[in-house]
């Protein structure tokens, strides 16, 4: 057996400005989300989800293929960890007619789901909750599928993270995240999720390259750099100097990187 230690990528150092309270002040910034959703919505032209409002990389491919691989039946659970305000997950139920349960660590994050779902779903089809992406407080074996949109790398133990939606998971459930692979020697790089997913408990059914994921994050990462003064306007000192830090060091890397969607299964 492969010992935890040895799998790149799989238990590393988080940054500690990844905090609840970082995401709270994201998910409330409501000039924020508009201004970041103008350079998205450019950046990916007919394939940005306008309603979901993503906070993160998905595209109406990636919302299509969760359904499709979710394999969800109308009256199923699908369980969405770091759900955000679940625009993801609301589009997939919606298209499915499966019921949500979303979790994410974000108290902000979470009433804002919550506002939104009766609009997606209706009355009692859709509840959301405080949990982190290690412990969801959720039942064993609650949920006919689980997603994990842009987050599982925000977790120090990916491992665990896996084991987490294994645990909530019913027997022949299916697991669907994004995320991204780099061969790039970088500590908190994955290089591969494969062993990963295994070590977590779930068998890997497919992994599936995100169609355009390079090209449309390096032009998302130009227009940041474009808007640069815009946002430094708007949104204050710090918030510019986050874009431009990440749009300079990730964008670079992109040429090692590839976006993925990764299909796993319980036994
Ligand atoms: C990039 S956003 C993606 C949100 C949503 N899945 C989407 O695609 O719109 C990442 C989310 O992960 C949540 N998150 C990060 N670390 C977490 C943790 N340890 N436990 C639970 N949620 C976490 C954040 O609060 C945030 O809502």
């Amino acid at each position: 057996m492969v010992e935890p230690i040895d799998i790149p990528g799989a238990i590393v150092p988080i940054p500690s400005t990844i905090t609840a309270d970082a995401f709270d002040q994201a998910h409330t910034d409501a000039a924020f989300g508009t201004i970041m959703a103008r350079m998205a919505r450019e950046a990916y032209g007919d394939d940005y989800p306008e309603e979901v409002d993503p906070y993160g990389m998905s595209t109406l491919w990636t919302l299509r293929a969760f359904v499709d691989e979710l394999k969800l039946a109308k009256g199923e659970t699908l369980v969405d960890i770091a759900c955000g305000r679940a625009g993801v997950s609301l589009w997939v139920v919606r298209e499915t007619g499966a019921d949500l349960v979303g979790v994410d660590w974000s108290p902000v994050g979470v009433a804002a789901a919550g506002k939104r779902a009766f609009t997606w779903v209706g009355e009692g089809r859709a509840r959301f909750q405080v949990g982190d992406l290690v412990a969801t407080g959720l039942p064993d074996e609650c949920a006919d599928a689980v997603l994990c949109a842009d987050a599982i790398f925000f977790a120090s133990d990916r491992i665990a993270a896996v084991r987490e939606a294994a645990r909530i998971l019913r027997p022949g459930g299916r697991y669907a995240f994004t995320a991204d692979e780099a061969k790039d020697g970088h500590p908190r790089s994955v290089p591969d999720w494969h062993p990963i997913i295994e070590a977590g408990g779930l068998d890997v059914v497919s992994r599936i390259e995100i169609p355009q994921w390079r090209e449309q994050l390096t032009r998302l990462y130009e227009i940041w750099l474009e808007n640069i003064d815009e946002v430094r306007e708007t949104l204050g000192e710090d918030a510019a100097n986050e874009l431009r830090d990440e749009a300079e060091s990730v964008g670079p890397t992109l040429v090692n990187r590839t976006g993925v969607l990764y299909v796993a299964q319980r036994a």
